[in-house]
């Protein structure tokens, strides 16, 4: 069927005018409800609704995504047409669900597919199948679009809603129904369609998180601009340092207009993928991703599907700090769902120490003991062996791929290690790099053609290694099996799984598909290798670290119980690394290490300062404690003491900053984690100041309290022995005046700890 621009506007017409006009049974509750005879479905959730209609012509279009709407004549409000005095053919213009490659559209695709008789272009109408169901403790919503000339080709749009935070999660199922193969070269997860900015000469700003290693989420905000095309993006077969899956857009308040509306967003996937943010002239901004289409691949022979992965985003009308509240918990509580160990909050996450900062390859049997007693005393409940344990592994040049315990260093194996560990009552953890190979090492002599490569082309090394080619059964199994024997031999309760460089020759031999696919095949190893060892062993602990945060995504998080945000311990360094982070990472899955890392001013940092810093979630140790002194043993004792105490609403509660760390000039910094109104942990930080007369840190204004409960106010600064200050306050006064801390505007390096209780 060929349709006219003309009845595509009468579709429009046609479905807008009755729409409006016609009555609305559905009830706008929570959850997800048809429209009694139109085919429009409303995704509503606590603060937000989502529209979704069929028009007269089959196109599937975005009604409406924004504030919650309570009643029809909202949506009269809220909707805009396509404009149809446009000259621009109006499919292009139309907020599809699923914009496709194929008629009249000119903007960013979202699928694309070559079909067996050779068409590239698609067209795709819904079917009049819609399935609502209430799986996995959320409502689903699926809807399913058939090419309208080969309706044998399927496809089927996945919607669930996460009510509370205001979050939708989408992906799609392409089905072949076709007698041929049908090849897919690009598979976003999804397009969102926002409403215009609030007024005409009002904009809105893209928030990004870019970085590079040992510098990873460093919040960037760029200006929308009509007619450009933002993009951010990973193509290195890992989702990397240089940015992450994440977008926020947020309106700019002004002084007539004081919008506080954010959209944000963040993709499920560990492999290359791309956001692009595109504004037309009139300010309609369409927001698509997926998984990179560089080089991507896919094919489906007939009566096979692809699934993409999830792209998750929310609206709030509470800014940034709004949106900050929303994805984290969405993404606890998707680690929620899929994990065992993230189940309960009362299951804390440890307390952990890893000896990589202090000792690096420097590791052996009497040398971890002597840290393991020295470790447990100080309150650690995780002791981790990282890197260099196995094979020929005494640097980043040799061994790896050879996961035998290095007999040299560990005479008697991994075991008597850990049991000595357990019996300190501490959990036992071991470093892993299981998707990677040295040239030098025995696995690589023996089996050259693992890895990724093509024939005829350099294997170009980074970090002295290749990667391996998950693709591959045998090599997923041989991994798998390897990591299981060990976790089963010695009892480990954790495990750090590392990944330290990007990927190259990616490509399939000796496969009668697609080699394209392998791209896709690496990352669905990754995740298969974890789900399978997390079946096994139901209470294994994952680390996702790749150079620090080079797997810092929504797919990494919702399948292990926490990242390492960073090779950079350096305190004021991981400032801006935690803002940046904690845009989206839950707060008990963003550790962050006590080490000995230096500052370049030279500067003693105090080590109340580098607890400070990493008590904003997980707190790791990770400082040489051979080298402690008395003195500083007993104070990391105290401060792991009060970690404690408070991690119930550091771990549980929601992270906000107060003051966002600033770049130039002074630094200071202050977060508040917040735990059901009834307690808040406030954490200040002034670095220096160049300024005498500005430089001062001001009254810190607490949020989210009860202004009419009073609350006990206890400040630390650097003895976790004896607070600075202790008294009682309201919670108004906390909020509208705020919090004095004079002792920050002593010196460099100065910090507090605050615990905020209700009396
Ligand atoms: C990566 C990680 C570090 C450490 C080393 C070991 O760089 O980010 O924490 O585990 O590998 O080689």
């Amino acid at each position: 069927m060929v349709l006219s621009s003309k009845a595509i506007f009468l579709g429009f017409a046609i479905v807008t005018t009755t729409f409006f006009n016609g009555c609305l049974a559905a009830g706008l509750n929570v959850g997800i409800h048809k429209h009694e005879s139109l085919d429009t479905w409303f995704l509503v959730t606590e603060r937000s609704s989502y529209v979704i209609s069929a028009a007269a012509n089959g196109y599937l279009v975005n009604m409406h995504w924004g504030r919650r709407l309570t009643h029809l004549d909202d949506l009269n409000a809220t909707v805009v047409e396509p404009p149809i005095w446009s000259q621009i053919i109006p499919v292009t213009e139309a907020r599809e669900e699923l914009p496709v490659f194929g008629g009249l559209r000119y903007r960013e695709a979202v699928l694309k597919a070559e079909l067996p008789d050779g068409v590239r272009e698609l067209n795709l109408q819904f079917a009049g199948n819609a399935n609502i169901s209430s799986d996995h403790g959320g409502t689903r919503l699926d809807l399913d679009l058939r090419d309208a000339n080969r309706t044998e080709l399927l496809v089927t749009l996945h919607y669930e809603i996460d009510v509370e935070n205001d979050i939708i999660r989408r992906s799609y199922t392409v089905r072949n129904g076709l007698d041929g193969r049908v090849n897919l070269s690009k598979a976003f997860s999804a397009a969102w369609h926002l409403p215009y900015a609030l007024g005409w000469d009002e904009h809105r700003e893209l928030v990004t998180l870019a970085g590079e290693w040992a510098q990873e989420a460093m919040v960037e905000t760029t200006r929308l601009a009509p007619g450009v095309k933002h993009t951010v993006e990973s193509t290195r077969g890992l989702s990397d340092h240089v940015s992450q899956p994440y977008f926020a857009l947020a309106q700019v308040p002004n002084a007539v207009n004081p919008s506080t509306e954010v959209y944000f967003g963040a993709l499920a996937w560990t492999g290359s993928w791309e956001i692009t943010v595109h504004t037309d002239t009139k300010g309609y901004v369409r927001v698509a991703g997926g998984i990179h289409h560089q080089d991507f691949g896919w094919t489906l022979e007939p009566g096979e599907s692809f699934t993409t992965p999830v792209f998750a985003a929310g609206f709030t009308d509470e800014g940034l700090p709004g949106a900050r509240l929303r994805m984290p918990r969405h993404a606890r509580k998707i680690q929620k769902r899929n994990l065992l160990t993230q189940k309960d909050d009362d299951v804390y996450h440890p307390v952990l120490y890893n000896s990589w900062e202090a000792v690096a390859f420097d590791l052996t049997f009497e040398k971890q003991m002597e840290l393991a007693d020295k470790a447990a005393p100080l309150g650690v409940e995780l002791f981790v062996v990282d890197d260099g344990w196995f094979g020929g592994r005494s640097s980043d040049t040799a061994g790896l791929g050879d996961w035998f315990t290095n007999k040299t260093k560990f005479p008697g194996g991994m075991k008597p290690l850990a049991d000595h560990v357990h019996d300190l009552g501490m959990k036992f953890g071991l470093w892993f790099e299981m998707e990677m190979v040295n040239p030098d090492s025995d696995l690589y002599r023996e089996h050259p053609d693992w890895v990724f490569y093509y024939e005829g082309v350099p294997r170009y090394l980074s970090r002295t290694q290749l990667v391996l080619n998950f693709g591959l059964k045998e090599v997923r199994d041989y991994m798998y099996e390897q990591a299981a024997a060990h976790i089963e031999e010695a009892g480990i309760d954790y495990i750090k799984w590392d990944f330290n460089r990007p990927m190259q020759g990616v490509t399939m031999h000796d496969y009668d598909r697609n080699p394209k696919e392998a791209w896709v095949l690496a990352v669905e190893g990754y995740y298969e290798i974890i789900a399978r060892l997390k079946e096994r062993f139901p209470h294994l602990w994952f680390e996702s670290c790749s150079s620090g945060g080079g797997r810092m995504d929504l797919g990494a998080i919702e399948r292990t119980d926490q990242i390492w945000t960073s090779d950079n311990t350096r305190p004021d360094a991981r400032l801006f690394i935690q803002y940046g982070a904690s845009l989206w990472v839950p707060p008990r899955s963003m550790y962050g290490w006590v080490t000995d890392s230096s500052s370049d001013a030279n500067i003693e940092v105090p080590l109340s300062f580098r607890f400070h810093t990493s008590f904003m979630g997980g707190l790791g140790i990770g400082s040489n404690i051979n080298e402690f002194s008395e003195e500083q043993l007993t104070e990391a004792t105290h401060w792991i003491a009060l970690y404690k105490k408070m991690r119930h609403v550091i771990q549980n509660g929601n992270l906000d900053w107060l003051v966002p760390p600033t770049r130039v000039g002074e630094l200071v910094a202050a977060t508040q984690s917040t735990y059901k109104q009834e307690e808040a942990v406030i954490l200040a930080f002034r670095l220096n100041s160049p300024y005498p007369a500005s430089g001062e840190l001001s009254p810190i204004r607490a949020r989210y309290l009860d202004e009419n409960a009073t609350y006990r106010v206890t400040i630390w600064q650097e003895d976790p022995e004896n607070p600075v200050d202790e008294y009682e306050m309201s919670g108004a006064l906390l909020m509208y005046r705020g919090l004095e801390l004079p002792g920050l505007n002593e010196g460099m390096f100065k910090s507090a700890v605050v615990w905020l209780q209700q009396a």
